[in-house]
């Protein structure tokens, strides 16, 4: 088994979004940092309301997947098909966009910490078109199991394997195969993992330093950075300054054009064009 090595890091940068949330940007920061079918992930964290309570009021997007994982906080969802979710700490939502959704996330809390994620993933052009849908998932849908070694690891998409025991994640079947994993390692702690060897993967570090790769050849991974990993089938990280806290991601790669307008990702110019008319004429939906 070929252990994955780190290949390039993207290191995340101070931005904001919606109507003034501010966040860390790592992948989505630049057309070339992106890892198919991975289009964005923003990471937001702060004590402070200024950062975040302006949350983001109703907005479009087509040809997607908007992934949102909480933390900490308390955020609530509404869309235009009428649905309504509490975004809970240790819950997730999983918004297909598909032709087009208006969706809002707001803030439903005036003081404390508010932290969480919101991954982007693309979608093949046989479903960037297809009906918009949306799931609200859970804290206690979302399985966490115990590492050996010390830590955990909770599944938000795809199945991992722990001892010879298959956990399971309630996102499953979509087209692009996506593992979204969140693992917390005690100090000089270690988790490995089988990765599809053609599927993308990258590591999120959010808490603490981590070495990644097989181990004569382990590369360091900074918090707020993310890693993308080379070919191969599995995967090792360790802890190595105290505790840490990482996002494990990987999915089947589309290898299709990518043209993107803000929140329309599509395969060519004139499919943008034509989101920003239907968007314009109230058609997108
Ligand atoms: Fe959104």
């Amino acid at each position: 088994m070929s252990s994955r090595r780190l290949q390039t890091i993207i290191r995340s940068v101070a931005t904001s979004d919606g109507a003034g949330v501010s966040l860390r940007r790592s992948l989505g920061q630049s057309p070339a940092a992106r890892v198919d079918p991975f289009l964005m992930l923003d990471e937001f964290f702060s004590d402070d309301p200024d950062d975040y309570i302006a949350g983001f009021p109703p907005h479009p997007h087509r040809g997607f997947e908007t992934v949102t994982y909480m933390l900490d906080g308390h955020m609530l969802h509404e869309d235009h098909l009428g649905n309504r979710g509490d975004l809970l700490p240790g819950g997730a939502q999983w918004m297909t966009a598909g032709r087009g959704i208006i969706h809002s996330e707001m803030p439903q809390q005036e003081s404390g910490r508010m932290r969480g994620f919101q991954l982007w993933i693309n979608l093949p052009a046989a479903e960037k078109m297809k009906p918009a849908h949306y799931r609200d998932i859970r804290p206690e849908e979302i399985p966490q199991t115990a590492l050996p070694g010390g830590g955990e690891a909770r599944v938000i998409a795809g199945r991992i394997a722990v001892e010879g025991r298959e956990i399971a994640g309630p996102v499953q079947g979509l087209c692009t195969e996506p593992l979204y994993i969140d693992v917390r390692l005690p100090s000089g702690g270690r988790f490995t993992q089988v990765l599809p060897a053609g599927h993308n993967a990258f590591v999120y570090a959010y808490e603490g330093s981590l070495g990644i790769g097989p181990a004569d050849d382990a590369r360091r991974l900074a918090a707020q950075d993310a890693g993308v990993l080379a070919a191969g089938d599995s995967v090792g990280v360790h802890a190595v300054d105290g505790p840490a806290r990482f996002l494990l991601l990987a999915a089947r790669p589309l290898g299709e054009p990518v043209v993107q307008h803000g929140p329309f990702v599509m395969n060519s110019r004139e499919e943008i064009e034509q989101a920003i008319s239907d968007y314009r004429l109230d058609r997108l939906v």
